[in-house]
């Protein structure tokens, strides 16, 4: 493979166009094809962010030779039908968060992966900016002490509340957990990995879909991240770790992290700023890029076994809340 990897992006709404801002920020690949139900608006797509090619289906796009990875940024209900589409045409898959809607599907896909032989990963790119790497490395050194806490949250309320769009639909797997209750509790596995006990509320819609809900997960040394998801309001949307020897504050928007304030026992407060060169979305496209071309099946930054972890953990959430999507039943 050239040292510029050939990306294809499936479903083209607000994220892709996020996506393909940040391929632009990446020296390592560019945006050869763009893939909608709809031709036409995947010429003007194409044109609008210099693609060489478009194509009017995804089979289209997946069936392409000339392609190295495909982005998959439809709603999360398509997830992994897409994604194994996809693979099971060679190509690699970056695809959004949510890997999938349920932990079978998830197994599903990481099992196409393996007969495939191609590189995998969920689109957690909150995991790969600066400031994230920067929060691995403090709390890998040991400079907070014993970690004991974790608070986070992400709450908004959506200018529209079509009970149809991806937030609400539950034919589209809509719901507050897994469109953004999927950043904090992702943050909790980063931080203490899988939850012992799992405590968690939430309220269920009129469509069907929690707007909101609670989740306490306690670790096995008496840790606890307390977590919050919301699209029924505004929430602080800042990230709080709490060791026994400091303290980080990750300000808002913590799940696009670029300022934070690092409290060691005893000393100042000290503000850590480290702003997106580019739009965010080139951190996670880049070292996806850099896993393809040196030969890597998995990332260490967002490994398939945490994201089967992280669907495990969301699925035992709505068991507790009798919460089902039609896509469990299959
Ligand atoms: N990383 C982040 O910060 C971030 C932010 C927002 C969303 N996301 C994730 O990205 C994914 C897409 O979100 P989005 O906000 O971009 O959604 P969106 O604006 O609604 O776009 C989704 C696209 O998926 C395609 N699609 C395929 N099947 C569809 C169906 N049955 N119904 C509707 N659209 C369908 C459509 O593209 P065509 O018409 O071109 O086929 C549509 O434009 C979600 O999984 C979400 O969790 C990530």
């Amino acid at each position: 493979m050239e040292k510029n990897i050939k990306w294809g992006i499936v479903g083209l709404g607000r994220i892709a166009r996020a996506f393909a801002e940040g391929l632009k920020h990446t020296d390592n690949g560019t945006l050869h094809c763009v893939a909608s139900r709809d031709l036409d608006k995947a010429i003007k797509f194409a044109e609008e962010w210099d693609a060489p090619h478009s194509a009017g289906s995804y089979e289209e796009l997946a069936k392409r030779e000339d392609i190295d990875a495909v982005y998959v940024a439809t709603p999360h209900s398509e997830h992994a039908r897409l994604a194994t589409l996809c693979m099971n045409h060679g190509k690699a898959v970056l695809c959004e968060k949510p890997m999938a809607v349920n932990a079978k599907q998830v197994e599903t896909m990481i099992r196409c992966a393996k007969e495939n032989n191609v590189l995998l990963m969920e689109g957690m790119w909150t995991r790969f900016p600066p400031l994230m790497t920067e929060i691995r490395n403090i709390l890998n050194s040991g400079a907070l002490g014993k970690v004991k806490t974790l608070q986070a949250d992400f709450g908004f309320r959506p200018p529209s509340r079509n009970p149809n769009s991806r937030l609400f639909s539950k034919a589209l797997a809509g719901g507050s957990m897994l469109d953004i209750g999927v950043y904090p509790i992702s943050l909790s596995f980063m931080v203490f990995g899988k939850p012992s006990k799992i405590s968690t509320e939430c309220h269920l819609g009129e469509t069907g879909v929690d707007e909101q809900a609670a989740y306490l997960f306690k670790y096995s040394e008496g840790q606890m991240a307390v977590l919050h998801s919301s699209l029924e309001g505004e929430t602080a949307q800042e990230a709080f770790i709490s060791g026994t020897e400091g303290t980080l504050r990750v300000h808002k928007q913590c799940w696009r992290p670029q300022k934070m304030t690092f409290t060691k026992k005893g000393c100042e407060p000290e503000l850590i700023a480290m702003p997106f060169q580019g739009n965010g979305f080139n951190y996670e496209a880049k070292s996806f890029g850099d896993l393809l071309l040196s030969g890597e099946k998995d990332s260490p930054i967002m490994p398939l076994r945490e994201s089967l972890a992280i669907h495990e953990v969301m699925d035992s959430i709505r068991e507790k809340w009798g919460m089902q999507y039609t896509m469990d039943l299959d």
